[in-house]
């Protein structure tokens, strides 16, 4: 409060002090008569260039136009002096409406039939505890969701992730969600099903940042210089694998995983990287040290397991939060579900060596490649949002809604829907 309203008392005389300023640098007279075309465009463009000039010089003095090809933040300054967040905003493609992702606000209030729901969540793996909570949501709608069957003694849902819920239910028992967020998701026997994509009952995307909460304990201000691609599998998928030998050997990198190793061993990770084994309970996930490491890469090479629309996993958003650049093969639609400019889309490229020259080219610019931070740096742009919006961070008061509108526990027993998938249940 203080600070907005001292913010309030300044900006008018801030606002004219930068006028003057503006109008003393590029030699336009405050006393302009009505026929002067003082529009908006004629003035953003002169405050442009007095911007500019001022970080011109300042780049003169200080960077020289030179990039030791390591500091990050030295990067975004020579793209702030050269392109900055206003252009960068301009040249956005226009928001279309997309289908890639669900309204996150898809329950209307004149839908909900109860304003309070309780979420038992039964069977789990990754689900955070950070979802814990008495969520209060939209249409004045509460949503208790716990692991813990003392606090929701009478539940309106179980929840279960992994585990298949019982494949019956009647009419007073909890309904059954199931989430299953990988590529070759089944309907189980459930009520309502969570998953990846926009048609599934709700959508699941991995733009949160619950499941991750330590994992970026530390952010590398230095890039490595020369070797520029960072890749970490252990699961050695032929097709996968393909891809990486594919691309690897054309571009300096470091394979920290099982799969084309050439660092020599796992564990040569916390050797080269000290830093990366020191707090964020290091030593208790082995996927925060590798946090750590993807940090000091200009790039990650992001493979997903499958290529299939919207699933868009961890693979990419743990490269996006280490302040690193993707080279994403994956859902032929992800960049509906990814800020723009943040990532190098492989598929784009008529062959992998125009790929690796366009990612050396980028090392050595750093006006270009800092362009692929600007999303990061000038606010949340594009359908980013939207993808947040349907994150696991938002699932509980998203779900409770859909819980609310079937009438929880009071909804009907369904006919067993899936009973028609029970071959491919036999399958798994
Ligand atoms: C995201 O932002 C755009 C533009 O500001 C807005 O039109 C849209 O409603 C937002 N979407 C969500 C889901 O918040």
């Amino acid at each position: 409060m203080g600070l907005f309203s001292l913010r309030s008392l300044l900006s008018p005389c801030v606002s004219i002090a930068v006028i003057f300023l503006i109008s003393s640098l590029i030699g336009v007279t405050f006393m302009l008569g009505p026929e002067t075309e003082l529009n908006s465009q004629t003035f953003a463009k002169p405050a442009r260039i007095a911007v500019n000039g001022l970080l011109e010089k300042e780049r003169n003095n200080v960077w020289d136009g030179q990039w030791n090809g390591e500091d990050i933040v030295d990067a975004y300054r020579q793209w702030d002096a050269t392109v900055g967040c206003e252009e960068f905003r301009k040249n956005l493609p226009p928001l279309m409406p997309i289908e890639s992702l669900q309204d996150p606000n898809h329950v209307k209030c004149s839908e909900l039939k109860q304003l309070h729901v309780s979420v038992l969540v039964k069977e789990h793996t990754w689900i955070p505890d950070s979802l814990n909570n008495l969520h209060a949501c939209s249409c004045g709608l509460t949503c208790l969701w716990t692991k813990s069957p003392v606090q929701a003694d009478d539940p309106d849902a179980n929840f279960y992730e992994l585990f298949r819920p019982p494949r019956k239910r009647k009419e007073g028992d909890p309904l059954r969600v199931y989430l299953d967020l990988e590529a070759e998701k089944k309907r189980a026997s459930q009520d309502i099903f969570v998953s990846y994509h926009a048609k599934d009952d709700v959508q699941a995307t991995y733009a949160g940042t619950f499941f991750h909460m330590n994992r970026n304990h530390y952010i590398s201000p230095q890039k490595n210089r020369d070797v520029l691609i960072y890749w970490s599998s252990s699961r050695c998928l032929k097709d996968r694998n393909d891809i990486a030998q594919s691309l690897l050997p054309l571009v300096p990198h470091h394979s920290f995983g099982k799969c084309l190793n050439n660092v020599g061993g796992q564990d040569a990770l916390l050797a080269m990287y000290p830093i990366c084994g020191e707090g964020g309970g290091g030593q208790h996930s082995w996927s925060h040290p590798l946090h750590c490491a993807m940090s000091h890469y200009k790039f990650v090479l992001a493979i997903e397991n499958t290529l299939t629309e919207s699933y868009v996993t961890e693979k990419l958003f743990y490269a996006l939060d280490a302040g690193s650049v993707p080279i994403y093969f994956g859902a032929p639609n992800v960049l509906d579900l990814v800020p723009p400019k943040s990532i190098i889309v492989g598929s784009g490229f008529s062959s992998m060596d125009e790929l690796a020259a366009y990612i050396k080219h980028l090392a050595d610019d750093p006006v270009q490649y800092a362009e692929y931070h600007a999303w990061r740096r000038c606010g949340v742009v594009g359908h980013y949002n939207h993808t947040r919006a349907v994150s696991l961070d938002t699932l509980p008061c998203r779900l409770c809604a859909a819980i609310s509108r079937l009438g929880g526990k009071h909804a009907p027993a369904l006919e067993d829907k899936e009973d028609g998938d029970s071959s491919q249940d036999n399958a798994r």
